[in-house]
Parts: structure tokens; C-alpha cells; sequence
């Protein structure tokens, strides 16, 4: 039975994807090479991995967040698969994917523009005009269907030129590199999309494909998170001048954690680990780093070298609304260490999808309430979905009861969220509402979507899309705003 508690009017619900894993195109309308190109696919036991020619001319490969070996140079194999060249292909199945998000009801969709589509290598001074003509077909699309286009400008990916060139995000250059790929969306697309964010979960990122970072350490980490800070609210800046009255964000990545024990020492871990992630939050939402500065980031042995005025901005151009993926909780205790959102994916739940994650609803309230306590701005769950094996049956439904059951206990979270606690949450995106490759794994075996798609994990099948039950039961939500979210 429908019961009376509903979304606030206005809500934005739909789905979320990003360009590389959803797209595909590879080499296609000007498309220049991303890091993230060099990434295999990979599963549970083997994680993917990057493939390169070292500076003696030998073949390797590394794990895709590691460093790569000292003048180490991207390489691709005729003899490797990798998954981002052809995604699923919504680059030339972006009508039809569209029509299927109309029909469930969506009033928004997320989905990221990839940057060597507008700037081949990066460098270029002007933008590719076929790059922006594609997203501009795309965001037209969606305007016609009453879908407001949701942009991640930045989806955990960098241009292979200024890994070379810079070291990617370590690298003060490439701040203004991004500026020039914003300004070109901003011009072309800013009186068409209300909602923007400047990057995805820089709070989880590592190594050479989303950072563009070859040499992986905290410092080196630490000084790029700056640099992605800094650009960042330079955006934000750019976005207030070309685009009145959008409103601009940036998805953090905000697991719970629990204390894995009542023991003081595992409930100040808890609190530790979790002010490593308001410090970047804080530094791109909250007007600047918080007051500890200084010890997390000695507890990380790094420090940042700022330049003058990077303070002021960041306090003058703040994000407006918070964003944020929740997927599963985990438990923290004294002695883990620092690494962000590393650890163990355990926690006191019994309940967890086929990869291990735990199933935690509850979690998906608290972070809510945790981050309007301390940002007092509106919030946005942009990423939240189970990843799970699907099987397509003869007559091509889907039958995903399991991904209806952990989509509608979130959702009623949210809903407690906003109808009880008060909450200002202003929106909900399901993430991968077709199905994409896994950004972990690299597989197609870890499904997500609404929408199946025919392709398996080396990229074999005809990217046919078949409906699973999920689709209809989403339907209903969409239509209901929220008010229905029986299973
Ligand atoms: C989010 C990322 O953290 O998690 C997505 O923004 C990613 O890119 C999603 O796909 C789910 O993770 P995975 O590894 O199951 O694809």
C-alpha cells in the first residue's frame, strides 16, 4: 500500500552514469585518449589493470591504482581488452536510452562529458566543435523529455597528455586546462543545464587513471587534492558568470563508518577517518579547510603549498549544494590507519550484495543527517544502486526483486530523511540505471541498471537493451514521487 510520506515537490529523481564507462566512441568524433583508456578489465580476484612500456622497452602491468614503474609510458596491447573504448555505447544509443528514462518518469539524468572529447590532448586552444555538438544533441534530448541534464565535468579521468606533461592534478597546469574544457561547456550548454558538478568523489580517486598521477603517494595526493579544490571553486566563479541560475556541485563519497566497537579508541578512529573526508568536502563546500588542518595532514605525512589568493577563493566560490554516493557501511578501528575510503567493506550488517558490500539503509540516513549538521545545505544522493548478477531470460525480462528490495529500503531512508528528520534533500539518481562497466572491476558482470545490456565482460554481445522488472517498479516510484515505494 502507497503510504503518505512522498518526495518534496520539485525533487529531481532519475538516473546516473558517467561518460567513460557508459559511453564508449573510442576514437570517434575527435575523441582524444584518457588515462582510463589503458585500464583492462578485471574481476573480484584480479583487479584491473593498466598496461605499459617501461623506459627499457618492456612490456608490463600494473594494478590501475598503483604507481607505475619510474619512465613508464601508457601502452595499449592488440592482445588486451579494454573496456572504456566501447562502454555500452551510448554514444550511439543515446535516443533510445533517453526515451527508456522518459517512460520511468525521470526528471533528471546524470551523465559525464568526457574531456578529450572537447580537448583532444588537453592543450588544444580551441574546443572540438563535434564534442560539444554530440552533448548538446544529448542535452536537447533530455530538455525535450522534461529530464534536466545533470553534468559531472569531471568523472575520475584526465587527459593521457597531461599525465605526461604534468603528473596530471599534481600538476598546477592542468587547473587551468580544466577552466578552458568548463568555459567551452559553460558557452555551449550553460542556459541548458541547471545542475553541474565540478567532480566526482575526489575523496576516493587514486593513482594514474583518476588523477593522472604516476607516482602515487599521500603528499602527491594531497597537493593534487588542492589543486582539484582550487579549480574547483575556479569554476564555480566561471559558472556564475556564464550560467545564471545553475547551480553547481561536486559528489563526494560518503560510505558510513561505524566504531567496530564501543571501545573509545575505535569510536575516536571513527571520528578521525571521518574528518579526512569533511576536510575535502569542507575545503570545495565550506569556504576553506577546517580549523585541523594541519593534523590530518600530518597524520598523512603531506602538506600543501598554497599560492596567494588560492584561500580566498575557495571562501568566496563554494559549491551550493552537497552531493554524495552512498553504496554500503563499513567498520573502523583503532589502528587502521589513514586511507580515506580504504578498509574493510564489513560491517554489523548480515545482508550484503554478491561483491561483498554491505546492505545498510539505515547508514544512508545517518550519513544524511550527519552532513546537513554540518554543512546546512541542500543535499543531493547522485550515486546509490546494488550491483548484482542479472540473468536475462529467454523472453528477455530480467526478473531483479533483489535490486527492488535494496533500492526501496534506501529510498524510504531518504524519505524518513527528509519527512522526519527534517532534512533538505533535494534529489535522488540511481546509479547506473543502464547497465556500465564497473569502475572497480572493469566487469559487465556487476550489474546496476533498470536496462540490461547485452554485453559481457570482454565485450562480446549485440548492447540489445531488455527491461528488467526494476524498470516497472521504478516507473512507479518516479510517477508517485516517492510516495509508493511498495515492492
Ligand atoms: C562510484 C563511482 O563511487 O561507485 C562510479 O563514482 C562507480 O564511477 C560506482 O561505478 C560503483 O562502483 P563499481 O566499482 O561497482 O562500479
Amino acid at each position: 500500500m502507497p503510504d503518505t510520506k512522498r518526495f518534496p515537490d520539485g525533487f529531481y529523481i532519475g538516473g546516473a552514469t558517467s561518460d567513460w564507462q557508459f559511453e564508449g566512441g573510442f576514437g570517434e568524433g575527435g575523441r582524444g585518449l584518457l588515462s582510463v583508456d589503458f585500464a583492462t578489465d578485471g574481476n573480484q580476484e584480479c583487479p584491473r589493470q593498466v598496461t605499459w612500456v617501461d623506459k627499457d622497452g618492456n612490456r608490463g602491468k600494473s594494478h590501475w591504482e598503483d604507481p607505475l614503474p619510474e619512465g613508464a609510458t601508457l601502452t595499449m596491447f592488440d592482445d588486451e581488452y579494454y573496456p572504456s573504448h566501447r562502454a555500452v555505447d551510448f554514444y550511439h544509443h543515446w535516443k533510445e536510452d533517453v526515451a527508456d528514462m522518459a517512460e520511468m518518469g525521470f526528471t533528471t539524468f546524470r551523465f559525464g562529458t568526457c574531456w578529450t572529447r572537447i580537448f583532444p590532448t588537453g592543450l588544444e586552444d580551441e574546443p572540438n566543435q563535434e564534442g560539444l555538438d554530440f552533448y548538446e544533441a544529448v542535452v536537447d534530448e533530455l530538455n525535450a523529455h522534461g529530464i534536466a541534464p545533470l553534468i559531472t565535468i569531471c568523472h575520475d579521468e584526465m587527459p593521457l597528455e597531461l599525465v605526461e606533461r604534468y603528473n596530471g592534478w599534481a600538476g598546477r597546469e592542468t587547473i587551468g586546462c580544466y577552466l578552458k574544457y568548463c568555459r567551452a561547456l559553460f558557452e555551449r550548454l550553460g542556459d541548458k543545464v541547471p545542475l553541474w558538478l565540478t567532480f566526482n568523489e575526489p575523496n576516493a580517486i587514486r593513482g594514474v587513471c583518476m588523477m593522472g598521477i604516476k607516482d602515487q603517494s599521500w603528499p602527491t595526493y594531497w597537493q593534487a587534492i588542492h589543486h582539484i579544490a582550487v579549480a574547483s571553486s575556479s569554476a564555480v566563479k566561471l559558472g556564475r558568470e556564464l550560467c545564471p541560475g545553475a547551480r553547481f556541485s561536486t559528489m563526494f563519497a560518503m560510505s558510513e563508518f561505524y566504531a567496530a566497537s564501543p571501545r573509545p579508541a575505535d569510536v575516536w578512529a571513527r571520528y578521525e577517518r571521518r574528518h579526512e573526508q569533511y576536510a575535502i568536502i569542507d575545503a570545495m563546500c565550506g569556504g576553506g579547510y577546517p580549523h585541523n588542518m594541519d593534523k590530518v595532514l600530518r597524520d598523512f605525512g603531506a602538506e600543501i603549498h598554497m599560492e596567494p589568493g588560492d584561500e580566498e577563493l575557495l571562501a568566496a566560490y563554494p559549491l551550493d549544494f552537497v552531493s554524495f554516493s552512498y553504496y554500503r557501511s563499513s567498520l573502523i578501528s583503532d589502528g587502521d590507519g589513514v586511507h580515506l575510503l580504504g578498509g574493510a567493506t564489513n560491517s554489523y550488517c548480515n545482508e550484503k550484495t554478491p561483491w561483498g558490500w554491505a546492505v545498510d539503509p539505515l547508514g544512508l540516513r545517518f550519513c544524511l543527517n550527519e552532513l546537513y549538521d554540518r554543512y546546512h545545505k541542500p543535499l543531493f544522493v547522485i550515486e546509490n544502486g546494488m550491483g548484482a548478477i542479472d540473468k536475462l531470460e529467454a523472453d528477455g525480462s530480467v526478473h531483479d526483486d533483489y535490486r527492488i528490495e535494496y533500492l526501496s529500503k534506501h529510498l524510504s531512508a531518504i524519505r524518513d530523511a527528509i519527512c522526519i528528520d527534517h532534512v533538505d534533500c533535494i534529489g535522488y539518481t540511481m546509479w547506473g540505471n543502464i547497465d556500465l562497466v564497473s569502475r572497480s572491476t572493469g566487469e559487465m558482470a556487476k550489474r546496476y541498471g533498470f536496462v540490461y545490456v547485452d554485453m559481457d565482460d570482454k565485450g562480446n554481445g549485440t548492447l540489445r537493451r531488455s527491461r528488467k522488472d526494476s524498470f516497472y517498479w521504478f516507473k512507479k516510484v518516479c510517477e508517485s514521487n516517492g510516495a509508493d515505494l511498495s515492492v
